[in-house]
Order: structure tokens, then C-alpha cells, then sequence
């Protein structure tokens, strides 16, 4: 199978249109050839920072399909604890310097995937991934991010791959809004990235649909309008869920913390607990145009979205999981062209 060729996966910012279409046509081949194995006796090591029902094992199975060994490392349960300052004195408890744990697992394996999430804390280190990219210089082997701060590619390529799919190849133009939901906690802002970028390069017609306080980073918002004005469209803001609703071809729920949430948690806490009413409801899917309910899981029902949706007709998050594993056959195909 023919697969387009990647070095580090960080963003599919770094990587071009074609690049990023082939890897799409590749999910979606891996996706019609559900019962395909091959043999291609490469190592792979996993090691995720945060916890993970569906990349870890999706990941997992798609090395073993693809004839792959996957070791899943969890740090410090089972590794030592890793120091991460450069320059740093070593006499407290964290045994081993990152720079020397991705050098040797780099030695021994021929791709890395990482999950390290959003600090939350502090938002130049997280805009910047300046953690991810501290194991982006110790590596000399590919490093599949499965979730960093600011980016899931690995999600966006499968929700790609399967709006692709769903619409025969022409989601193009097609209405889909990116609903802001309620969530007890102030969520990374990843998957709402990573959500609304591969929306706009997929050239739909795209609106952020969240409440005032709840906007995302600048420069997304800035990388998303170049990517729909390359289409001749637009990605339009709403802070009225029900009125961007109607119409849409795809729902796309997910939570995610406000802006206020780095320099100030309290007040984030306070305006986001004033937003309940944020949430899928039967209603709003039947304001669409028989548009599907998509999102990355895991979700919370009854708080996110209703179970009637969860449960009827036009849920597609099963699916939608589903093409996470034909997605990582996708990428581990690149890498290892
Ligand atoms: N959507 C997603 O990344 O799921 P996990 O957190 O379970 O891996």
C-alpha cells in the first residue's frame, strides 16, 4: 500500500495539504481493508503521560495488525520519575532526565507516540509545546503526538477520514458546527483545535458555536480562516448554540476550559457553571439537516449530551471511534515509509 512519507507528527499544521489528503485517502483505505494484516517488523514504544481508553488501544491494535510490536510505557508507574529542566541538579526523587529516556528508547524503537497534556498553568509553554518539543530534540526516530497541549492529530485524522467518508468524499461545503458543552471541568483545548482546523481544511462551512469567555487560541482561529478561505469559505463564531444548529450537517460537541482559565481558574470556574444549558439535547439535533453527533469521547452523558442522543439515529461517535484505529494504520504507514 502506497503511504505518504512523515517525520515527527506534532500538528497537521507542519504538513501540507497533499500530505495531509493522502493520509486521509490512506484511514480510509485502511478503513475498506478492516481485515487486512501485514508484516512489516517494526518496534514501537508508547508512553503516555495522561491517561487513555481509545488512542492507546487503537494505537496498540493498529501496530499489531500492521505486524508492529507496541510496548505502552505509563511514567512513573513502572519507569522513574522524569526530570524535565534543562540544567537541572538531579537530588531530588526524579531518577532519569527526559533527554536521556527518549535518547535510548530512541534506540530502541522505530517510532515514539506521546501523550502529554496541557499544563493548564501556563499558556506560552502550553501554546508553544515547548514540553512536546523537548522530546521532539531528544528523539532520532518519528514522534507520534497522541495529544499534546494545543493539537490531537491523531483524532483529527480519523474524524477526517470519517467525515470523508460519511459524505462520499464531498464534505466540502457541508454546515458543521463545533458546539461548545458544558463540563464540570475546564477540558484541554486539543480537540477543539484539532476539531475546528480539520473542519476548515476539509473546506465545510464551519461555526464555533460556545459561549462569550470560551473562544480558542488566536493563531488557531487565525490558521482556521486561512484554511477555509483557501475554499472560499469562512469559519464563523456564534454564541448561540440553537440558531448555529440549524441546518448542520455535523454536531461536533465538546468541552473545553474559557480563556479566563490561565490567568484566573476561580472566575473561569464561576462563568462556565453559568453555561449548563450548554449541552446536545434531541431538540437541537432535530433543528439539523438529519446532521450526525460526533465527538472524540469519552463524554459525559446527561451533562454534554442527552442519552437520547448518545442512543438514536444520528450518533456516529461509535464509528467515529471506530476510524481512530484505521487512522493510526494511516499514520504508522507514514511513518515508516
Ligand atoms: N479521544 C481520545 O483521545 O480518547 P482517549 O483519551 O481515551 O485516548
Amino acid at each position: 500500500m502506497n503511504a505518504p512519507e512523515l517525520r515527527h507528527l506534532l500538528s497537521w499544521r507542519d504538513h501540507s495539504d497533499d500530505f495531509w489528503q493522502q493520509c486521509i485517502e490512506s484511514a480510509r483505505r485502511h478503513f475498506g481493508a478492516r481485515n487486512e494484516r501485514m508484516q512489516l517488523r517494526r518496534s514501537l514504544a508508547l508512553i503516555f503521560f495522561n491517561p487513555s481508553l481509545r488512542t492507546r488501544t487503537s494505537m496498540e491494535v493498529a501496530a499489531a495488525h500492521l505486524g508492529a510490536h507496541a510496548t505502552t510505557l505509563i511514567p512513573g508507574s513502572g519507569t522513574w520519575q522524569f526530570e524535565w529542566r534543562p540544567g537541572a541538579v538531579m537530588d531530588g526523587d526524579r531518577a532519569e532526565h527526559i533527554s536521556e529516556a527518549i535518547g535510548v528508547l530512541s534506540r530502541y524503537y522505530d517510532a515514539l507516540g506521546v501523550r502529554l497534556f496541557a499544563s493548564g498553568t501556563d499558556y506560552a509553554q502550553d501554546r508553544d509545546e515547548t514540553l512536546f518539543r523537548t522530546i521532539l530534540s531528544a528523539a532520532t526516530v518519528p514522534v507520534i503526538n497522541l495529544e499534546s497541549a494545543f493539537y490531537h492529530p491523531c483524532q483529527a485524522l480519523a474524524d477526517a477520514s470519517m467525515l470523508q467518508e460519511h459524505f462520499g468524499g464531498q464534505a466540502r461545503g457541508k454546515k458543521f458546527v463545533l458546539a461548545w458543552c458544558y463540563h464540570p471541568k475546564a477540558l484541554p483545548l486539543a480537540v477543539p483545535h484539532s476539531a475546528l482546523l480539520m473542519a476548515a481544511r476539509l473546506g465545510m462551512d464551519v461555526t464555533l458555536a460556545r459561549p462569550e469567555g470560551f473562544g480558542l487560541d488566536a493563531g488557531v482561529m487565525d490558521a482556521a480562516r486561512a484554511y477555509a478561505a483557501a475554499h472560499g469559505m469562512r469559519v464563523r463564531e456564534s454564541t448561540d448554540l440553537e440558531a448555529a444548529a440549524q441546518g448542520a450537517d455535523v454536531i461536533y460537541a465538546k468541552a473545553w476550559g474559557g480563556t479566563l482559565r490561565y490567568a484566573d481558574p476561580a472566575a473561569e470556574k464561576v462563568l462556565r457553571e453559568g453555561c449548563r444549558q450548554w449541552r446536545v439535547s434531541q431538540a437541537l439535533m432535530r433543528s439539523t439537516r438529519s446532521g450526525i453527533f460526533m465527538h472524540c469521547l469519552p463524554v459525559r452523558r446527561g451533562v454534554v449530551v442527552d442519552d437520547a442522543v448518545m442512543d438514536g439515529p444520528q450518533a456516529r461517535h461509535l464509528l467515529q471511534a471506530e476510524f481512530r484505529l484505521h487512522a493510526q494504520k494511516a499514520i504508522l504507514h507514514a511513518v515508516w515509509k
